[in-house]
This record gives structure tokens, sequence and C-alpha cells, in this order.
């Protein structure tokens, strides 16, 4: 039986002073005001023992992370009509990059870049009777925890600035795949992204993906088939242009955020989250990549 605390105890001794830690990020301004020096990591296992380390109680912008959650809404709500609107498959480019997009006639290569994510908005805005409060309270259920929320600031601050995001829904519109205005839309999307999270709740909040589709102690759930889907987009796609390097590295399904935050799990094993806010030039964070390397070669744990 692996020591996760002892483990979590290494990594964080070996990672705590690296001086490059990455370049937190400022496109999103509001983003620019967090510390570089936080470092967090939490661990549920399966059994619901947790470990951790760090500031892994500090909420941060959870951004990119959310498209996980606000997928796993849609397909529950719509189930696989959602793959009529958004492909499946790994995009091998930036998180925000157009040109695919208008090459591919307004269908996203999946829902964890942003025009696939602003897509799932869409259905979200479509099927929601309260959009913003209903995924918000959805979170809260998954998390088991009425105190998450979003940022007002971070959401405002993004829609200031969203100028590709803007595009992106624009030329979605432009192919027909957007059923709502794109304003009505994007609200939606830049709250989503603004929720804050600590490690401890992403890792609450991902653990139906680790459990067979089941939260630990309310009733919300996702089917064995929806998670089975859910995960391998997470693992081809979960890190945009550096998937493929996350798989060779970590080997598991996850998810970042350019908040800094990476979500990853071992099904019927644990769920891991890592929080340092500076990024790789992939927009990836810099110290939780090297975290989850070391995590999983130290444990021998991964899906491979
Ligand atoms: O739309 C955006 O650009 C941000 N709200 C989210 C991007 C993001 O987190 C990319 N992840 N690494």
């Amino acid at each position: 039986m692996v020591d996760f605390q002892a483990v979590l105890d290494e990594i964080y001794a070996e990672l705590q002073n690296t001086t490059d830690k990455g370049a937190v990020a400022s496109y999103i301004p509001e983003l620019a005001n967090v510390d570089s020096d936080n470092f967090g990591i939490y661990l549920n296992n399966i059994q619901g023992d947790d470990f951790y380390v760090g500031d892994w109680d500090t909420p941060f912008s959870i951004q990119s992370i959310s498209k996980v959650l606000s997928l796993a809404k849609a397909f529950s709500l719509v189930g696989n009509k959602i793959w009529d609107r958004v492909d499946v498959e790994p995009s091998g480019n930036p998180f925000n990059h157009l040109s695919l997009l208008e090459l591919e006639n307004g269908i996203p290569r999946n829902p964890l870049i942003n025009s696939g994510a602003i897509v799932i908005a869409d259905i979200l805005v479509s099927e929601l009777e309260n959009p913003k409060a209903d995924f918000l309270a959805y979170v809260r259920n998954l998390t088991n925890d009425q105190t998450i929320d979003f940022n007002l600031d971070v959401a405002a601050s993004e829609k200031e600035t969203g100028y590709n995001n803007y595009a992106a829904a624009n030329l979605l519109k432009s192919f027909d795949n957007l059923e709502n205005d794109v304003d009505e839309v994007l609200d939606f999307y830049f709250h989503q992204c603004s929720i804050e999270m600590d490690c401890q709740q992403l890792t609450n909040a991902f653990f139906l993906f680790a459990n067979r589709g089941k939260c630990m102690r309310n009733t919300a759930h996702l089917t064995l088939n929806q998670v089975k889907r859910i995960n391998g987009i997470m693992l081809t796609c979960g890190f945009y242009d550096e998937a493929g390097e996350f798989a060779f590295e970590v080997g598991l399904p996850g998810k970042s955020g350019v908040g800094g935050g990476i979500v990853a799990l071992l099904p019927n094993e644990f769920t891991i989250t890592c929080w340092s806010p500076g990024l790789n030039d992939k927009g990836n964070s810099y110290l939780g990549m090297m975290a989850l390397e070391k995590f999983t070669t130290k444990t021998k744990l991964s899906i491979f």
C-alpha cells in the first residue's frame, strides 16, 4: 500500500524551492494578481481517505477545469446528441485556436478547447431554466459544498478582454452551431470559468469520474458509459497541445486551467488536484505538471 502522505510531502519538498515556476496568466487581467508562490496538492482515494500538502485550501480560479463539469452536466441532460455539434478528437493546437474551427465548418474538435466549451455552454443556456444559478448548484452538489461561488471580478475581467472567445462564438454562430445570442452564451461561459475552488473542493468535485460515475456523499451521478467517454476526452484533449506530453509523462486523464490548477484521476483508485499558478508556454501549470509526473513515477500508479 502506497504511503500517499509521504509521497506528497516528498514532492512538495522537492519542488517548493524551484526558481522557475512559469508565468501567471495575464491575458485575463484579474488573474495576474495571484501570488505565483502558491503551491498545494490534495489527494482523495476511493475509500475516502485524504492527503494534502501546502496551499491546498486556498481558493483559485478553476477556469478551463470547469469545462469538464459543464460537459458532464450537458451530457447528462441531452445525451449523445452533443456529438452532433462537437467532435472528440485532440486538436493538437492551443486552447484558443480558431483556424481549425473555420476549416471544419464550425464543429469544434472537442469540448475542452474554448470553442467546444462555448458550444457546451450554449447547450446549457438552452436546457437550464436559470443557467448560471443551476450550473452553480450542480457544481455545489457534486462537491457537496454550498460555499462554492463565481468570482464576479474575474468574470467581468474576462468579458472585457475576451476578444478571442467573442471571435470563436461569432464563428460558431456563422456556422449555425450556436442557438442562443453570443453575449448570453459568453456571459454563461465567463461565469463558469470564474468559479473558485480549492484543491480539496476540486478533488471532491471530480470524485465521480474516478468512482464509476457515483459521488461519495450525494445522489448526483453519471452513467458508466458517460464517465468512460469523459475520461477518454480528458486523456486525449485535457491539456490541448500538451495532451500527448501529459499522457507520456503522467499517464492519467486530467484537466488543466489557466488559474494553475490541474485535476487528474486514476479510475477506481484516486483523484488528485495540484495548484501552482505559474504556467508553461502551453498554458498548463508548470509545477503542477512536474508534481504529477513525480507522483505517478514514485507511486507507479497510472492507467498504463
Ligand atoms: O476562455 C478562456 O480563455 C479561459 N476562460 C479559460 C482558458 C483556460 O483555462 C485554458 N487552460 N489551460
